[in-house]
């Protein structure tokens, strides 16, 4: 193997090794969450969030996705919703519909790019319910200062 080869074949297995320990990271065995009163919605995709206040299940929804929050995403995207600086802090997220739009597209597909996986497809794991009171729980999070 001359020079050049040996350069490629080791960039090429760094690569490798790389994509790899993401995806072990990626991996992730998301908990099954009790959505318990909240109404139910159904298969099909919201647009928008619907356990946003005035809705009346606000409270639980926020109480709901605390939980389901610190079990399935806080690994990556910090405990409380606090970003450690591993993913994004989803309290940056724009607030009503907007957000919602880009929070529905990342949770059903998820982040992957050259097969490497970033971030799961949540929804693949977690019912819509489950999702938007996670949602609705971050969106009760404080900003960042
Ligand atoms: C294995 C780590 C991991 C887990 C678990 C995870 N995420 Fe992510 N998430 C990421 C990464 C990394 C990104 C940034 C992706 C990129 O760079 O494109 C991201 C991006 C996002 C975004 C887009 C944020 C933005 O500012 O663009 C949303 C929304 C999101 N995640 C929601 C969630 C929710 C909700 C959960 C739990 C149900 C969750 N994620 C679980 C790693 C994770």
């Amino acid at each position: 193997m001359n020079n050049k080869n040996t350069v490629l074949a080791t960039l090429v297995a760094t690569c490798l090794g790389f994509s790899t320990a993401l995806y072990a990271h990626g991996d992730v065995v998301p908990q099954s969450v009790n959505t318990g009163e909240l109404e139910t919605i159904g298969e099909e995709w919201l647009d928008e969030n619907p356990y946003r206040a005035p809705n009346e299940q606000n409270a639980l929804a926020i109480d709901i996705g605390s939980s389901a929050y610190n079990q399935n995403c806080a690994r990556c995207h910090g405990l409380e919703a606090q970003s450690g600086g591993i993913a994004p802090d989803l309290r940056l997220l724009e607030p009503g519909l907007d957000g919602d739009d880009w929070y529905k597209e990342r949770v059903i597909n998820g982040a992957v790019r050259n097969g490497a996986v970033y971030m799961p497809r949540m929804a693949d794991y977690l019912s819509q319910e489950a999702l938007w009171a996670i949602r609705t729980y971050i969106e009760s999070r404080p900003l960042p200062e």
